[in-house]
């Protein structure tokens, strides 16, 4: 069997996860809209990375930042002046490149010797410009100078510009994170791949506040916390996963240290989440720019600094992409498709079905959706073959199919059927919440 992302786009098509946008007006380039099963993984992604922030750490808090806010944030932060991408065009085909996607060192080649990679021209491609990933936008009624205000390109400067009133509001001593999920915009140049580089997208990111010193055993810590997640949370292959260390020209302007999580991807081995060590670098840039004294105060020492910030930086989007990829199985033995969630992930829990639509079996099957609907996200089928109705389950990834058949009528029983296995037991209705809560959580 060949995953191809090809195949995993078609699926979420077909199945309600993910549409592109705008699709009626020809689709709008590197956008895209997470449909009713989409929207149900992307949500319950993110509960799980908010739960393991701020309710297994207590000393992490959350925070929702606005998008807009003040222009000068992304002079300090240095976003203005370096959140950029180098260009370069062929004047041939009229394509537009990353350099750093044709040549590896983007300062020492000669541009007029290199083929174009669309069109194959020698001689054609234009020396490197520097572009701008910030959306810009203008603020009030006038576009006028003093009025532009710039789409977030990443959600941690929020953090840092109220990491005083966080801390203050909620008596935090260092050692502290704030953790935040939110929109990100940036205008890729090449957006590809599906959902994993897209202009409009999610970030979950949290900031660790240090004391400076103690800032590498933080990072060697969530390093490893992150990975774990992965690991056990999202139940992701291991051998689809590992870690890659920024070297001196990867590293972002703010960054002292950073790796990069990457999975396996269909299309090669890609970053889904970032650890960086990014010093006092944000915090020194803000009270240099605001006049504010950003300083911590650490009573016991009698001591004050700005303090180290250690930031794990997951996109949502990719972490989607990552799960859907991983999960998707082509069973050929059977001839079906399954997407084989860990059942905490999976957007629905389970599908009740009534064998067949006669006898009190629907009416008897509605019962058991009503006892299970204020405990899991569930859903009733009665339309097919009950063989064609979980098939289409399978590949939507319901890990539990339960069946009224008549001697539920007699009994009070259920089969419960398992997707990975197909393997189907005899159940009775009073067990089935603690049996499904057992193996969901
Ligand atoms: N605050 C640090 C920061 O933004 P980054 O490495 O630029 O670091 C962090 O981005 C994460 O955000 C990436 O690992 C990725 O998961 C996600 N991300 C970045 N750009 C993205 C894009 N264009 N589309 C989807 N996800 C993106």
């Amino acid at each position: 069997m060949e995953k191809t992302i090809e195949k995993i786009v078609s699926l979420c098509k077909r199945r309600g996860f993910i549409f592109q946008s705008s699709e009626i007006y020809g689709g709008f380039s590197a956008v895209y809209d997470y449909g009713p099963l989409g929207v149900e993984l992307k949500n319950n992604l993110s509960q799980l990375w908010w739960k393991e922030m701020t309710q297994n750490h207590e000393n992490i808090v959350g925070l929702d930042s606005g998008i807009l806010m003040h222009p000068k944030i992304w002079e300090a932060s240095g976003h203005v002046g370096a959140f950029n991408d180098p260009l370069v065009d062929c004047k041939h085909c009229k394509s537009r490149f990353r350099a750093d996607e044709i040549v590896e060192n983007i300062s020492s080649p000669q541009w007029v010797e290199i083929k174009c990679p669309s069109c194959g021209t020698t001689g054609k491609l234009t020396e490197p410009r520097q572009f701008n990933l910030m959306f810009q936008t203008n603020v009030g009624p006038v576009e006028e100078t003093g009025t532009e205000a710039f789409l977030r390109p990443e959600t941690a400067q929020g953090i840092y510009v109220n990491y005083q009133l966080v801390q203050g509001a909620m008596r935090l001593k260092v050692p502290f994170g704030i953790a935040q999920i939110g929109k990100a915009f940036r205008n890729e140049i090449i957006a590809r791949n599906f959902i994993f580089r897209t202009r409009e997208f999610e970030q979950m990111e949290m900031q660790y506040f240090v004391k400076p010193g103690t800032d590498d055993n933080s990072m060697i810590e969530w390093k490893n916390k992150r990975m774990k997640f992965y690991e056990d949370q999202l139940g992701i292959n291991k051998s689809n996963l590992q870690f890659h260390e920024h070297g001196e020209n990867e590293l972002a302007h703010y960054a002292k240290e950073a790796w990069d999580i990457e999975y396996k991807f269909p299309f090669g081995w890609s970053e889904i989440e970032g650890v960086h060590n990014r010093t006092d670098f944000d915090l020194a840039k803000h009270s240099e720019y605001s006049g504010k004294n950003l300083t911590y105060f650490d009573q016991p020492n009698n001591d004050r600094f700005i303090p180290y910030i250690i930031e794990t930086s997951a996109g949502l989007n990719r972490m989607l992409l990552t799960v859907l990829t991983d999960s998707y199985w082509e069973d050929n033995e059977n001839n079906r498709i399954v997407m084989r969630f860990h059942p905490r992930l999976a957007p629905t829990k389970a599908v009740v079905c009534p064998l067949l639509k006669k006898d009190g079996l629907p009416e008897k099957a509605r019962t058991i959706l009503e006892l299970l609907k204020p405990h899991f996200k569930v859903v009733f089928d009665q339309q097919g073959s009950i063989g064609k109705r979980y098939y289409r389950q399978d590949e939507a990834g319901t890990p539990y199919g339960i069946t009224v058949d008549h001697q539920s009528l007699e009994d009070d029983t259920v089969t419960l059927r398992d997707r990975d296995t197909q393997k189907q037991n005899r159940i009775s209705i009073d067990r089935l919440i603690q049996e499904l809560i057992k193996n969901i959580r």
